[in-house]
């Protein structure tokens, strides 16, 4: 197991929810962080929660990874790092015939074809001994959410086949969180989270959604396990098991 005292982390998406717990935990094992997001304001408010609990912020970032343009701008000004994590995936809702055409290359846009540009940009700047950990998700079938489910299938290619051009200098890996209590609904009712989170407890055979931190340590876990790549780690309660 690699130690990550010393070592440098970045997280695009590390200014709230999984991303963040993420940062949190790293950095409590000693690791500098690189946030990136849209939004300078979540970033401030994250850097002074690291920064309160001792943990060195080398920088924020704000990029939006969506515009290709300004992702490979911002990888150019990146110093080399150790770990990778990305957080980029926008989710949806409905089938193959209800969704339109806009929402499905939405998602696909941020959820796959991101994270490939993602994986290209992070090859060359990952240090020997290093990295990369995508987001995909679990829980959903193609009919009920056509395009996340098709994104998830498409992150866990990308781990495998850029973990095998990557190796021996690094690793790929990625986490599938299922439905998880966190800002990324932000925009929803509490009563409407709160519906969905009864839903998935009844559904999940462990009873229950994670907690954030039940999901960031797994990250940690691929990050810091020199010999595991290409693998995709669902945490999900065993809801596909029903
Ligand atoms: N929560 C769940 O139920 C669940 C389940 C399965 C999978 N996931 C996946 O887990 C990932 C993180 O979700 P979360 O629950 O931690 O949500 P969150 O709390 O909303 O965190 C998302 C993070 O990514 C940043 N971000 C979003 N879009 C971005 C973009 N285009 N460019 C740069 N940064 C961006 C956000 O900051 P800004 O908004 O300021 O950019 C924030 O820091 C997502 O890929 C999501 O699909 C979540």
């Amino acid at each position: 197991m690699s130690e990550l005292q010393g070592k440098h982390l970045i997280v695009i998406g590390g200014s709230s929810g999984i991303g963040f717990a993420v940062a949190q935990l790293a950095g409590l094992q000693g690791a500098a962080i690189t946030l990136i997001g849209r939004s300078q304001a979540r970033l401030d408010q994250a850097r002074a929660l690291l920064v309160a609990q001792g943990t060195k912020v080398r920088e924020l970032v704000v990029c939006d990874a969506h515009d290709h343009t300004a992702l490979t701008d911002c990888f150019s000004r990146l110093p080399p790092f150790d770990h990778l994590v990305s957080m980029i995936g926008d989710a949806m809702g409905g089938s193959f015939l209800a969704a339109d055409m806009a929402t499905i290359e939405q998602v696909i846009h941020s959820k796959f074809l991101t994270n490939v540009l993602i994986g290209k940009l992070a090859a060359k700047k990952l240090r020997p001994g290093g990295s990369v950990t995508f987001t995909s998700g679990t829980g959903g079938r193609a009919q009920h959410a056509c395009a996340s489910y098709v994104g998830n299938l498409g992150i866990q290619a990308l781990a495998q086949g850029l973990a095998a051009e990557i190796a021996p200098r690094g690793r790929v890996n990625a986490v599938a969180p299922t439905w998880t209590v966190t800002p990324f609904w932000r925009e929803q009712p509490e009563e409407q989270v709160e519906a969905t989170r009864q839903h998935f407890a009844s559904v999940i055979p462990l009873g229950r959604t994670a907690e954030i931190d039940e999901l960031a340590s797994a990250y940690l876990f691929l990050m810091t396990n020199d010999f595991i790549t290409g693998q995709q780690l669902a945490v999900d309660g065993g809801i596909m098991l029903g």
